[in-house]
């Protein structure tokens, strides 16, 4: 006889299988609004995808997706979307890029089981990039590449590789490659099979989905078709790879040495369904993760033999102006979640009860009833969650947490009122505590700096201690441009003149530098310390 337990762990393992939790990093205009729109195109969940000619004026102001939101389906939180793309329920998490560039852009990441890094073919790899990349590494998250804009003058396939594969310091094994580009390009050819996928646009800007052709590289369709330069250039970059490269693992992959490389035009539809077939093959889902045991063992907690557990990755405030609450959004790590659930709250060791669940859709809540591991819900935080907090049913475990990322950008901060000093710090440690920025004190612990990665930040922060706090700040902004945690005897670091040694929140030291020469200098001039880039 099949017990509850075993009727929940089956209906899990099922639910979880089918489950793809990813973000997309790319650099801003290199098109992932656009894949993502294109994404919905094949799902069936919008009919023509054509929302990106009102785009521009919204890019600063909310999440693009906002304006997706409104169409039939698509369940959307704050911080992530979630249907379904043929047998697959997709969850793509929201890595806000632009003028948002900040610690949830990296911080949403470790709640994404693989990602999705998306390169303009005529720019290469950008420098957002390359540090959300970065992030993936250390988190060990399997990341696919998708070489865009391939219907625009780019830069010849190869050089991309080897680009990727210098800058990123990771091995790249296209899946697929174009068969021409710019103007020429028509289409890809999938190398294990030599079968190409030749397109004809069948509406403008790829509004509707591209006509696609299957035919064999060595047949006499391809000779009829396809211009004869351009076959002998796929031909003789296919040899070349062959002989240069190894071939594709897919558990090199997901170890994070390899990157799955795929081309395509977003704008056109060429090539974009082949890369989605492939994710959907190829990207791993909910894997298990480690936390820490209470007496200081590690586990590995599978996503489906463990009953429901989840942890905060992200708190978004004042979501709805008339409630003064916050959301926490979660990221279920494994177990079936259930409406009304109550649960243990590690970090306070209490019980809370997760009485509304929900997806905001639009302008409203969408109740959540279940969720699986890779999921993400929203709930309503009365002040009780804080980042990287755990929750579980069972007691017992707490997953690591959550890294702090290097910031880029400083400011003295102080209230106007001297008067105001206990609203301001209180303040200070809720805002630090939701993540809005990093808080650094000077050695004397007279000074409060606020850090943060993106500029933007620091406007969030002074409106926040003004509305929620009623205290007016002065934020005057530090020149320096990078930093990194402290590793070693700090009575024998020598620090150059021009930077400054503060301590965290967890009174970590930490060297504020005016420049990453400085950095570099300062490292080799102190061979005995590190200088760590996540604390
Ligand atoms: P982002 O979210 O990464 O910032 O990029 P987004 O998708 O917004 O794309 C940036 C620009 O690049 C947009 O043009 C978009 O239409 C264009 N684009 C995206 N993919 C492709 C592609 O495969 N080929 C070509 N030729 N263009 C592509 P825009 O002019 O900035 O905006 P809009 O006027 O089209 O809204």
């Amino acid at each position: 006889m099949v017990t509850d337990d075993q009727h929940i762990q089956n209906d899990v393992r099922a639910q979880a299988k089918k489950r793809r939790t990813f973000a997309i990093i790319s650099h801003p205009d290199a098109g992932k609004t656009t894949v993502t729109e294109k994404l919905l195109l094949y799902s069936g969940m919008v009919r023509t995808a054509g929302m990106v000619g009102s785009r521009k004026s919204s890019k600063t102001a909310t999440s693009d997706w906002m304006e997706m939101e409104q169409e039939r389906g698509i369940s959307i939180t704050a911080s992530a979307m979630q249907f379904q793309y043929k047998d697959t329920v997709i969850n793509v998490l929201d890595t806000p890029g632009h003028e948002d560039f900040c610690e949830d852009t990296y911080r949403t990441l470790t709640a994404a089981d693989s990602a999705v890094m998306v390169i303009d073919a005529a720019k290469g790899v950008e420098t957002q990039t390359r540090k959300l990349f970065e992030v993936c590494r250390l988190r060990r998250i399997p990341v696919l590449t998708l070489i865009n804009k391939m219907d625009l003058p780019g830069r010849p396939a190869l050089d991309l590789m080897a680009e990727v594969e210098d800058v990123l310091r990771i091995h790249a094994n296209p899946i697929d490659w174009p068969v021409g580009s710019g103007q020429q390009f028509v289409g890809v050819v999938d190398r294990a099979s030599r079968r190409i996928s030749l397109f004809k646009k069948l509406a403008a800007q790829g509004s509707a989905k591209a006509e696609r052709h299957e035919i064999s590289l060595d047949g006499p369709e391809a000779r009829a078709l396809i211009e004869e330069d351009v076959l002998q250039e796929v031909n003789h970059d296919l040899e070349l790879l062959d002989v240069a490269g190894n071939p594709y693992s897919q558990e090199a992959f997901l170890r994070g040495e390899v990157t799955p490389v795929f081309f395509a035009s977003a704008l056109t539809n060429f090539g974009i369904e082949n890369f989605f077939d492939a994710f959907v093959e190829m990207a791993p889902a909910a894997i298990p993760r480690t936390a820490d045991r209470h007496d200081g063992t590690e586990i590995v907690v599978d996503p489906v033999e463990r009953p429901f557990s989840a942890y905060i990755f992200k708190i978004q405030a004042n979501m709805n102006p008339r409630h003064r609450d916050s959301t926490a959004f979660l990221r279920v790590c494994s177990g079936r979640f259930e409406r009304d659930m109550v649960v243990k709250h590690h970090r306070l060791g209490n019980d809370v009860r997760l009485s509304r669940p929900h997806s905001l859709v639009a302008k409203g809540r969408n109740t959540v009833d279940v969720a699986y591991p890779g999921d993400i819900i929203g709930i309503i935080n009365p002040g009780q969650f804080a980042i990287g907090d755990t929750i579980s049913l069972n007691d017992g475990f707490n997953y690591q947490p959550l890294p702090q990322f290097q910031p880029e950008v400083f400011a003295r901060v102080q209230p106007t009122d001297v008067g105001k000093r206990k609203a301001f710090d209180k303040g200070m440690e809720q805002m630090a505590a939701e993540g809005t920025v990093q808080i650094l004190r000077s050695l004397d612990d007279l000074d409060f700096l606020a850090a943060a990665v993106g500029r933007l930040q620091f406007d969030v922060l002074q409106f926040r201690l003004r509305n929620e706090y009623r205290v007016e700040t002065r934020i005057e902004p530090l020149t320096y441009t990078c930093s990194a945690w402290l590793a070693g005897d700090l009575d024998t670091f020598r620090a150059p003149s021009d930077a400054m040694l503060v301590k965290d929140h967890r009174n970590r030291p930490i060297v504020l530098f005016r420049s990453a020469w400085s950095k570099t200098f300062t490292q080799e001039r102190n061979p005995d310390h590190e200088l760590l880039e996540m604390g």
